[in-house]
């Protein structure tokens, strides 16, 4: 394989409609066509296959290096064989790092440094720095601290991102000069990949207005050329909106996490499985299922067959907003989008008093 060095990621840009963008990236294992989707894959558990989700056209994955390192028995293998030959998969592999658990779960147990070199041992394609989680709820001066700590941990890991893919989170929870200064430090570090976190609180909580301010202030202070991810952010909802503001790529747990609790996942929305009466057409299970049998599934096969439906409803979407992309009308699927939910109109309305900004963009960007 060539040297990690010449494979440093950088955004080669096909198609943009103002900060929306179709790229292609280039990674030791392949490249990504953007904007796209990780689907987050847990080591311990596959609740679908890889074939499965290839044939749904997953080009790339994210999986948790802390979780591999923790078991003994994944950690041996990942050392011994390469976390691809782990995971099943030979295209790209993001790793995170242990942060969203320590966010969760309280303090984890390794430290920045050997946990980037851990990943980079592995041969994940992208690593993540052991970066501080800010929450929507941080006091400012808890929200700088954490900004300040990552940027540490990234100049800790200074010497290995010269010549690997390293992912350096932008914090700053809801206060937008943290979030500008964040977007600014790690665009000026070695870091090539730069995801926008602390968001999934405000994900969950559909605050999307205020994701509007934290990705358009992250994005205009970043730079171009690294591709920009909102962490957490795969919901079909709000993907197309986050590319307007110039995402490129999302990862999700939630097809999984919705599965198990029942719930589906649609263009425009989620809803209880209990209240489905008829399947959509473009289901993957429409063939196979109706509602009543996919009701009376067991446990285990009707989470597999949700999971299923719900990572193709997040691949189809993706594929209507190249397409709008491609086309110049993702501006005015946004706004038809915008109507479906009230948090999605406050956050089109917030979108609006951005447009002179983001009109900039569009001409200087035109094919
Ligand atoms: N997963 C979801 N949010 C985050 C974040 O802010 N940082 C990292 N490393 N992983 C995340």
């Amino acid at each position: 394989m060539k040297d990690l060095a010449d494979e440093k990621i950088t955004m080669e840009l096909l198609h943009r409609e103002g900060l929306a963008r179709i790229g292609r990236f280039q990674t030791p294992h392949g490249y990504v066509d953007t904007p796209n989707i990780m689907p987050v894959i847990n080591p311990n558990i596959r609740t679908l296959s890889i074939e499965k989700m290839k044939r749904m056209g997953m080009q790339c994955l994210i999986t948790n290096s802390y979780i591999i390192r923790r078991s003994p028995e994944l950690r041996e293998k990942a050392l011994k064989d390469g976390l691809h030959s782990l995971v099943g998969f030979d295209g790209p592999i993001m790793t995170d790092s242990g942060t969203f658990q320590s966010y969760v779960y309280g303090d984890v147990e390794f430290k920045n440094r050997d946990t980037v070199q851990f990943q980079i041992d592995i041969k994940s394609d992208i690593s993540t720095i052991l970066d501080i989680f800010s929450t929507p709820d941080n006091t400012y001066e808890e929200a700088e601290n954490a900004v300040n700590e990552t940027k540490n941990r990234l100049m800790e890991v200074q010497d290995i991102a010269e010549h690997a893919n390293i992912s350096g989170p932008i914090q700053g929870s809801i206060y937008m000069d943290l979030r500008r200064k964040s977007a600014r430090i790690m665009s000026d570090s070695p870091a090539s990949y730069l995801p926008i976190g602390g968001v999934v609180p405000l994900l969950e909580q559909y605050r999307y207005g205020e994701l509007v301010d934290i990705i358009i202030n992250s994005k205009l202070n970043s730079d171009f050329s690294k591709p920009i991810h909102l962490f957490g952010g795969g919901h079909p909802m709000f993907m197309s909106m986050a590319v307007l503001l110039g995402v490129d790529m999302f990862d999700s747990a939630s097809y999984v996490k919705y599965a198990k609790d029942d719930r589906m996942l649609f263009p425009e929305g989620t809803r209880d499985l209990s209240e489905i009466v008829e399947l959509p057409i473009w289901s993957p299970l429409y063939d196979k299922y109706n509602a009543r049998e996919l009701k009376s599934l067991g446990k285990e096969e009707r989470k597999e067959a949700l999971a299923e439906h719900n990572l193709f409803a997040i691949y189809m979407e993706l594929g209507e907003i190249r397409e709008r992309i491609r086309e110049q009308t993702l501006w005015q699927y946004v706004e038809s989008k915008a109507r479906s939910h009230p948090s999605l109109m406050v956050a089109f309305k917030k979108i609006l008093t951005y447009s002179g900004k983001i009109e900039r963009y569009t001409e200087l960007y035109r094919k």
